[in-house]
């Protein structure tokens, strides 16, 4: 009895305090009435900081003219000046730092805290390229989750993720970042990222971004910020449809992009923000700047100051300020004097504070910063165990002529490169809080997979891809009493990520030599290429048989490498991007339009003349979107369709056998197409339209079945239009987007 008096005791005193509380402190009020109750509280000025995102730790963009320095970051900090900090992490310093928000300023609002989580905090997991290419999303969901549950154990609200640009441009660094070339597989993992990342938005969670909105990854030639100059047509079938899957899967927040889009700079764009993404799309989140990008419209000649970039980026739909403090240092002003009504600012803070209300931030600001908590989080077994599994999920089987590989327990192996043995490189420029000191390395992977082998590791090239000339004779004595050469070859890790465009995406000379002087031995040659892009391997294709593909796999990719290569694992992987043949060819992807004069490669003579083509290298990539073996065979039969045609409301069911031939059980990721065959405006001449992963134990064979909706053979027309035009289609299931069976469908 007593114990009941002296809870109800402490529910009223708790009552009461709450009562003399703010109603934007008082938690018994709703959201939206703390929200309207604190807005009214603002200044203009303090309306502007919740706007404002400032730096607070490591630069991943370049210092801005305005920079107002540490001492001057706390400052306006405590004059209610910072809405948010990025980069600021880790639960001491992201702690550090809320308690003057919330205990220093005037009204006691706390700050998000974000960070590029893109692939990992301190567990890194493959690049975003790299897990696209298992196709896995239930795969990739977990991995965001763990992202989630690490970067909220360390303080974080917020991640800068997902990256969806699809992008056609390995010479473009930032294709590590994203799913690939295709707008359908971008779109699917678009959901599943934003699902992992946020989950239901606890404490274990981070709210997600997509971003950059949008086509950033179509700058020309694949240079970093360069221009974005592309139809309405393409927007809206290519760029568009994965931002548009993550905001139907909720995402809460929307990047701009560097790029400009019809000469706008897509920070200002109200076509963009406004008009795509808040009226036709229906989002009503917060909306980030890139890094300095509204500042930036100054540079792009589109805005005359800093207070016409504010304008611009706030009357565009664009809520939040990242770092080029334009909002800051003009937008009061042009509130005041009336160039931008008041009503657009309250909506900005509005979507601001409705975050940190969805956080609770504002009944306790605290609960992301509990250092125990991030201790045991942070690389949890559990984690490294999924780290591991993604790794292997994602290595792509390039070539296995002879069937050199699985090796099962060589007695000596002979391993080159120093990519071998580098713990920085299977990490890349946006590797969250990872550290290489926790990172495997291929070497590391392949002693503990084969303890008993007698393995000799030979740099013979170094990090800068130059090879050693004395490495020759070392290489010749080593190999004598090795079974297999593994060499190892690519890109140093940090070569992947912003800023970081290659107009030569081949494998160095040094790295080539190497590759020669392993054969010259006569020893099988297992060739490992690691990079954060697709490569052009013409040469090390002409020359070697076996060949896996890495990409850069995290903080576990040494066991990954050596559980694929073990067998332990049997691959399953199928690229997201078409490999180039050579770089003139790029960009080349496989959802290309027919031309009036299309080519084939094979055909020649005076009948294939006037054709759309090269003269000196091949139209076809050297390896297909979707491409990727296993150490299963599979066959593929009797693709059938329930229906020859049907109308708009209806689906054919689309079935499949498929034999493994091997005497391994296996995972094949089947694949289907369409082509609509006559359109206005044309269609290109393969678009995926489904997928799905399917066990198949050896010998065995399964029919896989895809249900098909009329609605699948919809695109847009340059407004953003549904269109569903009655016709002739093909559709196409295979292993790769170029391996296929193909079979008529009708839409009435
Ligand atoms: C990148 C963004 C990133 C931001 C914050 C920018 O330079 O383009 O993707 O989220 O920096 O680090």
């Amino acid at each position: 009895m007593k114990k009941i008096h002296l809870l109800l005791a402490a529910i009223f005193t708790c009552s009461m305090a709450f009562a003399q509380q703010p109603v934007y402190k008082n938690p018994s009020y709703s959201s939206q009435e703390r929200i309207n109750d604190l807005l009214a509280r603002m200044t203009i000025e303090e309306k502007v900081g919740q706007l404002n995102q400032v730096n607070g730790g490591v630069l991943t963009g370049p210092s801005v003219a305005n920079d107002p320095g540490a001492q001057g970051k706390v400052q306006l900090l405590k004059e209610g000046m910072v809405g948010s900090f990025l980069n600021v992490v880790g639960t001491e310093q992201t702690l550090a730092t809320q308690k003057i928000a919330v205990e220093q300023t005037r009204l006691g609002i706390p700050l998000l805290f974000a960070f590029d989580v893109i692939h990992g905090y301190k567990t890194v997991f493959p690049i975003p390229l790299a897990e696209a290419a298992s196709w896995d999303l239930e795969a990739a969901e977990r991995a965001t989750a763990i992202a989630a549950k690490e970067a909220s154990a360390a303080g974080l609200h917020w991640t800068f993720a997902p990256m969806m640009d699809v992008s056609r441009e390995p010479r473009w660094g930032r294709v590590m970042e994203g799913s690939g070339e295709d707008p359908y597989l971008q779109a699917k993992f678009a959901e599943a990222r934003v699902k992992g990342f946020q989950g239901n938005l606890d404490e274990n969670h981070v709210l997600a971004t997509v971003k950059h909105f949008a086509a950033y990854g179509a700058a020309e030639a694949g240079k970093e910020y360069n221009t974005v100059d592309l139809s309405r047509y393409a927007l809206w079938n290519y760029y568009l449809p994965p931002y548009k899957a993550a905001v139907e899967a909720g995402v809460a927040t929307v990047m701009n992009s560097f790029n400009i889009m019809d000469g706008v700079p897509s920070s200002g764009s109200d076509f963009l923000v406004n008009q795509v993404l808040r009226d036709k799309w229906g989002f009503n989140g917060l909306v980030v700047s890139d890094w300095a990008s509204f500042g930036e419209m100054i540079n792009h000649g589109y805005s005359k100051d800093a207070k016409e970039a504010a304008i611009q980026s706030i009357m565009a739909g664009s809520d939040m300020d990242m770092e080029s403090g334009v909002m800051r240092t003009t937008l009061a002003e042009s509130v005041k004097n009336g160039e931008v009504p008041m009503a657009v600012l309250d909506e900005a803070v509005k979507r601001v504070l409705s975050l940190k209300f969805q956080l609770g931030l504002f009944d306790d600001p605290y609960k992301y910063h509990d250092a125990a908590k991030e201790r045991r989080t942070l690389l949890a077994a559990e984690h490294l165990a999924e780290a591991r599994k993604s790794a292997a999920a994602s290595m792509t089987l390039l070539k296995n002529d002879q069937g050199l590989l699985p090796l099962q327990n060589p007695k000596s192996i002979l391993v080159l490169g120093h990519l071998a043995e580098s713990q920085e490189d299977v990490l890349d420029f946006w590797k969250g809080q990872g550290d290489h000191a926790n990172t495997v390395t291929i070497l590391e992977g392949l002693k503990a997979k084969y303890p008993a082998s007698d393995i000799t590791f030979i740099q013979a090239v170094n990090r800068d891809g130059i090879f050693d000339q004395n490495a020759v004779k070392q290489i010749n004595k080593a190999a004598k009493k090795a079974e297999v050469v593994i060499a190892t070859i690519g890109l140093f890790g940090d070569l992947a990520g912003e800023a970081r465009s290659l107009g030569d995406i081949s494998p160095s000379d040094g790295q080539m030599t190497m590759l020669h002087a392993a054969k010259a031995t006569g020893k099988p040659v297992v060739v490992l290429v690691q990079a954060g892009r697709p490569m052009v391997l013409t040469e090390v294709v002409r020359d070697f048989g076996t060949i896996l593909y890495t990409w850069i796999g995290g903080t576990q990719h040494g066991h990954g490498v050596a559980d694929v290569l073990s067998g332990d694992v049997n691959p399953s992987a199928k690229t997201a991007m078409s490999f180039p043949a050579a770089v003139g060819q790029i960009p080349v992807y496989y959802n290309h339009y027919n031309t009036g004069r299309p080519h084939q490669d094979g055909n020649e003579g005076p009948a294939h003349f006037w054709v759309s083509r090269y003269r000196d290298i091949p139209n076809e990539p050297l390896f297909p979107f979707g491409y990727g073996l296993s150490y299963s065979t599979y066959e593929y039969s009797d693709l059938k369709l329930s229906k020859k045609s049907i109308n708009q409301n209806e689906s054919v069911t689309v079935t499949v056998n498929i034999k493994n031939t091997s005497q391994v059980d296996g995972t094949e990721i089947v694949q289907l197409y369409i082509r609509d065959l006559v359109a206005q405006p044309i269609r290109p001449v393969k678009e995926l339209k489904d997928f799905t992963r399917v066990d198949i134990p050896a010998g065995q064979s399964r029919t896989v079945s895809f249900e098909l909706p009329a609605t699948k053979l919809s695109f847009y027309d340059e407004n953003g239009n549904t269109l569903l035009q009655k016709g002739a289609f093909k559709v196409f299931v295979g292993k790769n987007s170029d391996d296929v069976l193909e079979a008529d469908l009708e839409l009435k």
